[in-house]
């Protein structure tokens, strides 16, 4: 969480800074801040406010652009509340910080340097532009060397030292900073989408390696100060964002993208009619030869991994753990060589994926990450990469990503089955018949979401809600609430419909809005038998149904028909429905759709 950001060059760097920031601004968006340099006199800017980009923009409006080296950030609170003295750039004597990540033992450090007088935030950040002053003697990088070695835990730091004005220095652990150079200057940030759309290369900068950043070039040293090779890579995926189109919030515009993207995301992994996954560089053996799965991913990436456990166990007959990731080391879970890893995220730097992703591949697990952004950490820490044609997703809640990730996760299982010998030609022609009818099938809905708005219209005061489904029904309403209670604030839970009667009952009282999911064949006269009995205790019942299920002629207070597919595949069109059931209710609630309170799209501290 947080996004950094730093520029030397030759245009106004306020521009450039706060640009920047509002392409990073999904990574927090609590308060916003950015210190400039001037070469010339020397002096010192800081500008900073809790709030938004926009409101930091309003700050600088009125300054003189001259300065061309600087630094910014924006912050998601971890610690010290959300104000402006807590927004970065902190500054202490003569050295200027931003951070992105946690500093475990701060507090032992304000001790330590007995710094408790000096400071004036409640932020770990500040701790360490003090630590970091009272090294400096004029030596960058010795102030730098010596900084780090008492820093714990996770930190992406970029600093000016006030008498050094010509140059940005840069640290980090685990917290990602790329860099890259263009004509007008070098840049650094938090990710490649704020390193602007001129430059055609950026490199990684490895960590514990001072970073130089000079108005034409970029210098590497590692801690004894030997120079360090830069690794620079080609940028080839498109960095830009076209807005929202004619759409109010992103959040619409990403669900209503999904046939798009999901037939993208297919379109280069089904060659002439066959799965086929060369172009991902998996080897079949890695598919064949593995006894375990385990999925490790956060929030809706979980959901995901979930509905691919379903696929995995009827398909496959095969054992498939799906984790939380921020868990997964402290469950003891049993890995080896023969298991197969699956590391979902949308962002690719997710610090709880990332490091269970790490934790799985010392322990001899062959790892494949599925993944958005391309680059990220998780995709360059994995053995292989699958990934998504989502594009760039920046409404917090996720959307098209969950939906492409599912894409893939098919097609994944799909050639599993193929090179296990459990899917003949036959078998897996008719796997993907199906398969590609799901953006079809996903449009047909979204071309209803007048009437999912009229549902959502209905659920506009309530305080709870629950969501109630069996087998594969309540992998899918797991995501449909992770989507309502993030974006509309009504604490919704999910429940496996078989666990009502073992307590959950007790919630559900006259007018409880129940949303239900009926879309599995097996299970449907189980699942509408568990809606009539909360039904009876007065719940209002939102049904969504798959196509040619017969209701006989019991009342709900709305039902939506779900277009037919068969059963496994049942996940798209009801995502869709799902989705554009939070995002209304949202909406006419009169909320921030794509900037959840306290969210951020990415979250890069445990
Ligand atoms: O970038 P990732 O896919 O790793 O992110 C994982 C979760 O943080 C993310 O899916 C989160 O749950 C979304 N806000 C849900 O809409």
């Amino acid at each position: 969480m947080c996004g950094i950001v730093g520029y030397n060059g030759k245009d106004s760097v306020t521009d450039q800074l706060l640009e920047s920031l509002e392409l990073l601004e999904y990574r927090g968006y609590d308060s916003a801040g950015l210190a400039t340099l001037n070469e010339t006199t020397g002096k010192v800017k800081l500008r900073k406010c809790a709030g938004r980009v926009a409101d930091l923009r309003k700050i600088c409006q009125n300054d003189k652009k001259i300065s061309t080296c600087g630094i910014g950030h924006t912050r998601w609170a971890t610690h010290g509340g959300v104000n402006d003295v807590n927004a970065h750039p902190h500054r202490s004597g003569d050295v200027l910080l931003v951070h992105n990540g946690i500093v475990e033992n701060y507090e032992e450090l304000i001790d330590h340097f007995m710094l408790h007088k000096e400071l004036k935030s409640q932020t770990d950040t500040e701790v360490v532009a003090a630590v970091l002053n009272k090294f400096y003697q004029g030596d960058p990088h010795e102030a730098i060397c010596k900084t780090v070695k008492y820093l714990k835990g996770t930190f992406a730091l970029v600093v000016m030292f006030v008498d050094q004005p010509e140059v940005i220095y840069a640290i980090r652990n685990v917290s990602p900073i790329v860099a890259a150079c263009n004509q007008n200057g070098t840049m650094l940030a938090s990710d490649v989408a704020a390193l602007g759309s001129t430059a055609d290369k950026y490199m990684v900068i490895p960590e514990y390696v001072i970073t130089e950043l000079h108005k034409n070039e970029i210098k590497l040293f590692d801690l004894k100060g030997k120079p360090v090779e830069p690794h620079f890579m080609d940028i080839d995926w498109d960095t830009t964002r076209d807005g929202k189109g004619k759409y109010p919030f992103y959040m619409e515009k990403e669900i209503m993208e999904q046939p798009d993207v999901i037939k993208a995301t297919m379109e280069e992994r089904i060659i002439d009619g066959k799965i086929d996954l060369s172009g991902d560089g998996v080897p079949d053996e890695v598919l064949r030869d593995c006894e375990r799965i385990c999925v490790v991913a956060c929030g809706t990436a979980m959901h995901a991994g979930l509905v691919a456990k379903s696929l995995v166990q009827s398909r496959l007959g095969m054992h498939m753990n799906v984790e939380y990731a921020s868990e997964f080391m402290y469950g003891n879970p049993v890995i080896d060589e023969k298991t197969l890893v699956l590391a979902i995220s949308q962002s690719g730097e997710t610090i709880d994926t990332l490091e269970a992703l790490k934790y799985a591949r010392k322990k001899g697990a062959k790892s494949i990450a599925v993944i958005n952004v391309k680059g990220s950490s998780i995709a360059r820490e994995s053995d292989y990469v699958m990934y998504t044609s989502a594009g760039p997703e920046i409404a917090v809640a996720s959307t098209k990503a969950y939906t492409t990730q599912l894409a893939v996760l098919f097609l994944l299982v799909g050639r599993m089955a193929k090179v296990r010998g459990v899917f003949d030609d036959g078998a897996e022609k008719a796997y993907l018949e199906n398969m590609v009818q799901a953006p079809d099938k996903m449009q047909q809905v979204l071309d209803q979401k007048h009437d999912i708005h009229k549902i959502a219209r209905e659920m506009l005061d309530a305080k709870d809600a629950y969501m109630l489904g069996r087998g594969l029904d309540y992998s899918i309403l797991l995501e449909g609430a992770l989507k309502l209670k993030e974006v509309s604030y009504i604490h919704t839970e999910a429940y496996a419909s078989g666990e009502l009667k073992h307590g959950t009952i007790a919630l559900i009282t006259e007018n409880t809005p129940v949303v239900a999911t009926v879309t599995q064949e097996k299970l449907k006269d189980k699942e509408l038998s568990n809606i009539r009995e909360v039904q009876s205790r007065g719940a209002s019942v939102v049904l969504f149904v798959k196509d040619g299920i017969d209701l006989a002629d019991a009342e709900y207070a709305d039902v939506f028909t779900l277009p037919a597919m068969m059963d496994e595949f049942m996940v798209f069109p009801a995502s869709a429905a799902l989705q554009l059931l939070a995002y209304y209710v949202s909406m006419d609630k009169g909320l921030d759709v794509d900037k959840p309170r306290n969210l951020a799209k990415v979250v890069t501290v445990e």
